[in-house]
């Protein structure tokens, strides 16, 4: 379970985000939606430690991390998607994999046994473990973001506009991934502007909007009258 209460977070004397509160429950899929600037990846870096938080509590199973470095953030078990892929270009699928696996320390047969899961998951990285990560197509890159972030084993799986750029059909086969992890039990929070996907995985969803949480539903009440949701979004 993650808590998230009253979190503040920014960029020097830019404040961004002005008391960010939500929860997820574990085995739950929630979706944070919002514009362009709202502050999605703010938060996800706030997180992670990427940026620190200038104000809140961020726990994960009971324990605070607000306070903690990236390092020890990531190995306690938050791996993040980031927002744009963030591939190692010049490395191969099969190497950037790798670094996905590096935080916990596992080796050998153990890191076989993850990317073997991995490439269960994502046969056509399987296909292009040697090719450089750079000339893959935005959904094959995508799919290596998300195994890479999985590598991690994480408890929670942060995603940040994973559909950005994606034609339907790969949004389509994403979504279908997200539902399977959903189904393993993986805790997620997904980030997204496309509202109709996120409907289609999340059990809550939450909106930001100026760095603050504008609007909450359980999807379920969102789906039948999506419209007026939408107008939340602006
Ligand atoms: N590194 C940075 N330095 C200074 N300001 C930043 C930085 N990153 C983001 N901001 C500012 O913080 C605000 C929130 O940005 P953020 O990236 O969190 O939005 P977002 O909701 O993720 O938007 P998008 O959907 O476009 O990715 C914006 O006004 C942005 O200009
Ligand atoms: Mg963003």
């Amino acid at each position: 379970m993650l808590e998230v209460r009253g979190l503040e977070a920014g960029y020097g004397s830019l404040k961004v985000l002005r008391g960010i509160s939500f929860s997820v429950p574990t085995g739950k899929v929630v979706a944070l939606l919002g514009g362009n600037g709202a502050g999605k990846t703010t938060t996800m870096a706030a997180l992670t430690g990427i940026v620190r938080p200038t104000a809140g509590t961020v726990t994960l199973d009971g324990e605070a991390l607000q306070n903690q470095p990236s390092y020890r953030i990531l190995r306690k078990g938050i791996a993040l998607v980031p927002q744009g892929r963030q591939l190692f270009p010049e490395m191969s699928v099969l190497e950037n994999l790798e670094t996905g696996a590096f935080v916990r320390g596992r080796r050998g047969a153990e890191l076989e046994a993850d990317l073997a899961q991995v490439f269960e998951r994502f046969p056509r990285l399987k296909e292009r473990a040697t090719q450089r990560a750079g000339s893959l197509s935005g959904g094959e890159q995508q799919m290596l973001a998300t195994g890479r972030a999985l590598m991690a084993r994480p408890q929670l799986l942060l995603m940040d506009e994973p559909t950005t750029g994606l034609a339907p059909i790969i949004v389509q086969e994403l979504t279908r991934i997200i539902r399977d992890l959903h189904r393993a039990g993986q805790t997620i929070v997904l980030v997204e502007q496309n509202v109709r996907m996120a409907l289609q995985v999340a059990d809550h969803v939450y909106v930001i909007r100026g760095g603050q949480i504008v609007q909450e539903a359980s999807a379920d009440s969102i789906r039948d009258d999506e419209e007026m949701f939408r107008a939340y979004l602006g």
